[in-house]
């Protein structure tokens, strides 16, 4: 349970003012506003804050390529994202931008208490330089090896590969990014803050910290894996300047956590109000008193829930209570990136297309759990807001008002009957219980199941025909529609905020639906009093236009494609007939939502390297244990139940649980990866698996599977395989890793 209505700021990941909003961005803001607005329907008093990540080579980078200052592009991008903000319902009580002056005046009191505290320490450490461009290659200005995976990383981050934060000297055969020349490693004094130090407070903290598992659970991991120290100066010259430390300036990732901080004093300077309350709070017996929840993407885990509460720690302020880290953003099923085209941007290919924003706002919140990967593709949306918002929400409440209009012209006589009453509390509690654990479809599942539950009431009652024979009667039944009504336009006002307010207009209110509290719901309406113009709130999305959208989406990739050489000279856009063909095949393949893709696999059994059967053109496994093994490769899936085993004969087989930490294709194969999986000992296993023909290897990364240990060790198409990464298949070509069910360390065993 949440202590007590303490003042609480949330705020979200600050987007970097470098480039155009996208879906991956409003996977994290559309939530977090959700929530806000859910709280403060709960009488709780909320400061949302967010603000534009301006410093760092993310910026210094698409400055250069633009061929703009840092100040320009900034001043773009951070106006960019104030209007999707506010076209998207996402409303902060600040917007600033971490160049501000609040900002970079917070950052050197934050920076000056940590080295007054002796938590700061000066090094010599190797910066990688480039002699063609005559500089010092901070972060994104370099490339090279990641020392714990080998994938081509960039300086501050293996972003392709493991995901870990490197420090400067780390990268293997390092280049300029630039130019792409060798880069060499120069000696050069930093600073870095003892991170290690925090060793003992960070264990006892994330004890404490709530949120969602994907971020507090991975964080123990980290903190018991040993921290090191942190540098956190860099040779630039845009950013904070580091105090006594000439011609260096602040790590971003100091400087940008510190904006949630110097937003806030921005707003209470706005507002007349007191930041200190927020980030100076008191502590008593039952902690400290305001609460500080951050909504971020899963990919900034590390630097919320250990760099930040170590920084805030040293220098005196208050901790985060909440980290609530949401999954990634796939399209159309592939892996969310920019530069292969699987991005939708929010303005220019879903506002500007007249598209509502509540309806984007229902996807994101509905279609999958917040830490899990939501896929977007515009079927997809066609059909959850078809069948979901127009034939149920939508239609409840045209049909009720448009009755109620017709037949009464006002609210009829009436009193809410005890079952409507308590349909209404226990949905209000349900849902706002749901939240308390940031599950968002839940609270989207439990709202329109209110919804559903009045259609059928409506339908149930057959007002048509009651009003031809009992009047009074049938006012009373459509009294209780349009109080499910109410209701539903107060629950579901976090969610849709535009849609809903609409709602209320037509029910004749005239207070803002997003101004009341849940409790208003329960709140009777007032007989005799006027409604306003029933109108169609929801409207089908067409065809036509969600096929325009689509055909969009694959010219983007095409062009992507293109520009990055995959497709040969010559070859065009495939043409749109054949192609409509294919489309609409896989969107009926499609999954909407996880209420529909559940099903577990029944009765699968683990199968050995899982490669499809090249000759026959069938798409089943074999159950060789790669593709390799020629004896096996015509035999059949057996599908009779082999001989029984004891438990000790199935015990022989060491299962563990392993983190995928890259996986490549064996040139000599068109089934096989080379996977690296962790399977917690002290370097990674390499493993052959047949698995190519299900899955993308970018996909594989960073998955969590189960691996046989004690195999062993093989050569497949002359690579070593030193275990088996087990997988079921359905029989009919569906294959699917076994992954638990939630977040598990390396070397975890099967039990
Ligand atoms: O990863 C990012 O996009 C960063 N701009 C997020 C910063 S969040 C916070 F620390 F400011
Ligand atoms: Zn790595």
């Amino acid at each position: 349970m949440k202590p007590e209505k303490k003042p609480m700021i949330v705020t979200c990941g600050l987007p970097y003012a470098n480039g155009m909003a996208h879906l991956g961005h409003m996977r994290t803001y559309v939530p977090a506003d959700i929530y806000v607005r859910s709280q403060r329907k709960q009488g709780r008093e909320v400061v949302f804050i967010c603000g534009s990540d301006t410093h760092g080579t993310p910026i210094v980078v698409n400055a250069e390529k633009e061929g703009v200052t840092p100040k320009e592009l900034i001043a773009v991008y951070h106006d960019h994202f104030l209007k999707i903000f506010s076209r998207m319902g996402v409303h902060f009580d600040a917007f600033g931008t971490t160049d501000d002056p609040e900002n970079h005046n917070r950052t050197t009191d934050i920076v000056q208490k940590l080295i007054d505290g002796g938590h700061v320490y000066s090094k010599n450490i190797d910066i990688a330089y480039c002699p063609h461009c005559d500089r010092f290659l901070p972060d994104r200005y370099v490339e090279g090896a990641c020392p714990h995976c080998s994938k081509i990383a960039r300086g501050d981050e293996c972003d392709q590969g493991c995901g870990k934060p490197l420090y400067p000297g780390e990268l293997i055969d390092p280049r300029c990014a630039v130019c792409k020349n060798p880069a060499e490693y120069r000696n050069q004094e930093h600073r870095f803050f003892k991170l290690s130090e925090f060793d003992g407070f960070l264990k006892r903290y994330l004890e404490t910290l709530r949120g969602t598992d994907n971020a507090v659970n991975y964080a123990k991991g980290w903190v018991t894996q040993g921290l090191e120290d942190w540098c956190i100066t860099r040779n630039m010259d845009w950013g904070v300047l580091f105090p006594g430390a000439e011609g260096l300036v602040v790590y971003v990732w100091v400087d940008a956590p510190i904006g949630y901080i110097a937003f806030t004093e921005e707003w209470a300077e706005k507002t007349g109000s007191s930041w200190e309350k927020f980030w100076k709070a008191p502590a008593d017996e039952n902690g400290q008193d305001s609460e500080i929840v951050h909504f971020i993407g899963g990919d900034i885990v590390y630097h919320h829930c250990i760099f930040w509460p170590a920084m805030l720690k040293g220098a005196g302020y208050s901790l985060p209570t909440d980290i609530v880290a949401s999954g990634m953003v796939k399209i159309d099923d592939k892996k969310f990136s920019k530069s292969r085209g699987y991005v939708v941007w929010v303005g220019e290919d879903y506002l500007d297309h007249g598209f509502h924003p509540d309806l984007l706002r229902y996807y994101l919140a509905g279609y999958t759990s917040h830490t899990k990967d939501l896929n977007f593709g515009w079927e997809m949306l066609q059909e959850k807001v078809n069948s979901e918002l127009v034939a149920v929400l939508g239609n409840l409440f045209y049909r009720s008002l448009l009755f109620a209009s017709k037949n009464f012209g006002e609210i009829p006589k009436g009193t809410v009957e005890p079952e409507i009453e308590n349909r209404i509390k226990a949905t209000t509690t349900e849902a706002v219980d749901a939240l308390l654990e940031y599950e968002f479809k839940k609270y989207t599942d439990i709202v329109m199941e209110l919804a559903s539950f009045s259609n059928t009431y409506f339908q149930s009652h057959e007002p048509w025909a009651l009003i031809k024979t009992d009047k009074e009667k049938c006012g009373g039944v459509v009294y209780n529609c349009l109080q499910l009504v109410k209701a539903l336009a107060v629950l579901f006002e976090p969610v849709a905020p535009g849609k809903m307010q609409e709602a209320w207009e037509q029910l004749g209110l005239s207070s803002q639906v997003a101004s009341v509290l849940y409790e208003e719901a329960l709140v009777p309406l007032v007989p005799g009093s006027g409604l306003g113009k029933p109108e169609i709130l929801f409207t089908k999305l067409e065809d036509d236009k969600i096929a325009e959208m689509a055909e969009i989406a694959k010219k983007r990739v095409y062009l992507a494609m293109k520009e990055a050489g995959l497709i040969p000279d010559g070859e065009k856009l495939p043409d749109e007939n054949g192609d409509k063909k294919k489309s609409d095949k896989k969107a009926s393949d499609k999954k909407m939502s996880d209420k529909k893709t559940s099903a577990p696999i029944e009765g699968s059994a683990p199968i050995e390297g899982s490669a499809p059967k090249e000759d026959s053109g069938k798409s089943a496994p074999d159950s060789a244990r790669a593709a390799g093994e020629k004896s096996m490769e015509n035999e059949e899936p057996k599908a009779e139940l082999l001989p029984e085993i004891s438990i000790d004969d199935f015990f022989r087989a060491q299962i563990k649980v392993g983190k995928i930490l890259s996986a490549e294709t064996i040139e000599k194969s068109t089934k096989l990866y080379k996977i690296m999986v962790d399977v917690g000992e002290d370097a990674p296993r390499q493993i052959v698996s047949g698995i190519r023909a299900y899955y993308e290897a970018e996909d594989l990364i960073g998955k969590t599977v189960c691996v046989i240990v004690n195999l062993k060790p093989a050569k497949l198409c002359g690579v070593q395989s030193q275990g088996m990464i087990l997988a079921a298949d359905d029989g009919s070509g569906k294959v699917s890793l076994l992954e638990p069910d939630q977040e598990l360390g390396p070397g975890s065993k099967i039990c």
